[in-house]
């Protein structure tokens, strides 16, 4: 299928209505997804990215409704990760002459992938290569999403294409943000920029004051991935400068795992503090949550509060896969404690203490951990621990 952005503009990309796990079965997508590839005919015949290999056949069947692949003179590849890339190969032996734009880092990682003797042009920040009557403009955008990522804007028709950047993992019959659920489009946006994007945020705003400096006219901003923005297209890159100065809410999430419920009992009892102190919370078992969904919780939140039992003279090991993301992400503006019920060694709070600080949330209370089974005194003890934390996160952010 073919859908058309403006004349001589096309998407030619694929939806993947299934695709449950992305980057392996690091990320969760239940929408699904798209690989948004763009082919420009112009006086040269020009593809903007490609797709997951594994959909490379629908990509070339797309292309030839509209030209003989043979035809492409310039194959934009704006970043090397295979969602993008995978089809390359299957491209540039349909397109023999076509030659291949990168950018200087994209020399070595598109390379480093399928280590082919392509015809490769290295482009850097505002190089223009002319394609008939428009040009293609280029805006190398390192980290959004690996050090490779690149823009590639169309004169003439306006059209900034993004790659990852302002994407989401959203399978529609839509193309255009316009035709679908903005509840629906912005929660997959929110997460992917939680998922993906969070420990770039620094580089994102910079490199949204710098294309905004341009001041070239956008009329459409089309990623890689979901439904392009064509109303009002610069929302996105707003929301994007809100999402990245992470400013979170006065509301705490309390993570905690358990082997035979007094971790629960405490998370619970602390919930219910926090509420009582005028705190709004939301509480994830990590044995049974959805990892990428818990982390959009973290992000609103300006408080974490993390529990486990002790277990092996350390934390159950459903914790981590959390905590280790809440490290990698560089969350900002938050603070946190721990807790847990243990048995003898207890040494998971201390341990869950050291983590935080290491991610560089700040401790605003010592732990709290009680042995065995907790006693509705220390339930008691844990509804004012809720209540303590709820008075700092109401507290201006000055982490
Ligand atoms: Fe959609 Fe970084 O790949």
């Amino acid at each position: 299928m073919v859908v058309k952005l403006k004349d001589g503009v096309y998407w030619v990309g694929v939806v993947d209505w299934a695709l449950r796990k992305f980057h392996g079965h690091e990320l969760s997508t239940h929408r699904g997804s798209t690989y948004n590839a763009y082919l420009i005919m112009d006086k040269k015949i020009v593809l903007v990215d490609s797709v997951w290999g594994p959909f490379a056949n629908e990509l070339m069947a797309n292309i030839r409704e509209l030209v003989d692949p043979a035809k492409i003179d310039i194959v934009v590849a704006n970043h090397a990760e295979t969602d993008h890339s995978g089809a390359l190969p299957t491209v540039l032996r349909h397109a023999p002459n076509a030659e291949v734009i990168v950018s200087k880092q994209g020399a070595m990682s598109i390379p480093g992938h399928y280590h082919e003797d392509w015809k490769f042009r290295k482009v850097s920040t505002g190089d223009k290569v002319n394609i008939g009557n428009n040009d293609l403009v280029f805006v190398e955008a390192p980290m959004l999403h690996w050090p490779d990522s690149m823009f590639t804007y169309l004169t003439g028709h306006n059209i900034l294409m993004s790659n990852d950047a302002f994407g989401h993992h959203y399978a529609t019959g839509f193309r255009f943000n316009d035709e679908v659920d903005r509840d629906e489009l912005y929660e997959e946006a929110f997460k992917y920029y939680v998922n993906i994007l969070t420990p770039f945020s620094d580089r994102v705003i910079k490199k949204i004051d710098e294309v905004l400096a341009l001041k070239l006219p956008v009329d459409m901003i089309a990623p890689s991935h979901g439904v392009i923005w064509r109303e009002d297209p610069l929302q996105i890159v707003m929301k994007y400068k809100e999402w990245a100065a992470q400013q979170p809410e006065p509301r705490a999430v309390i993570l905690y795992d358990t082997m035979w419920n007094g971790t629960r009992q405490m998370a619970e009892a602390i919930g219910e503090g926090l509420a009582e102190a005028g705190v709004d919370y939301k509480i994830f078992n990590l044995a049974v949550s959805d990892r990428n969904d818990v982390l959009v919780e973290v992000f609103k939140a300006r408080t974490v509060l993390v529990g486990s039992s002790t277990i092996n003279n350390g934390v159950l090991p459903t914790i981590m896969p959390v905590m280790t993301d809440i490290k990698g992400l560089k969350f900002k503006n938050k603070i946190g404690a721990a807790f847990g019920s243990y048995g003898w060694s207890g040494e998971a709070v201390k341990l869950i203490e050291e983590h935080l600080t290491a991610s560089g949330i700040h401790i605003a209370r010592d732990g709290i951990r009680f042995k065995w089974q907790p006693r509705p005194e220390e339930l008691d003890a844990c509804r004012g621990f809720g209540r303590e934390i709820a008075e700092e996160t109401k507290k201006p952010c000055t982490t």
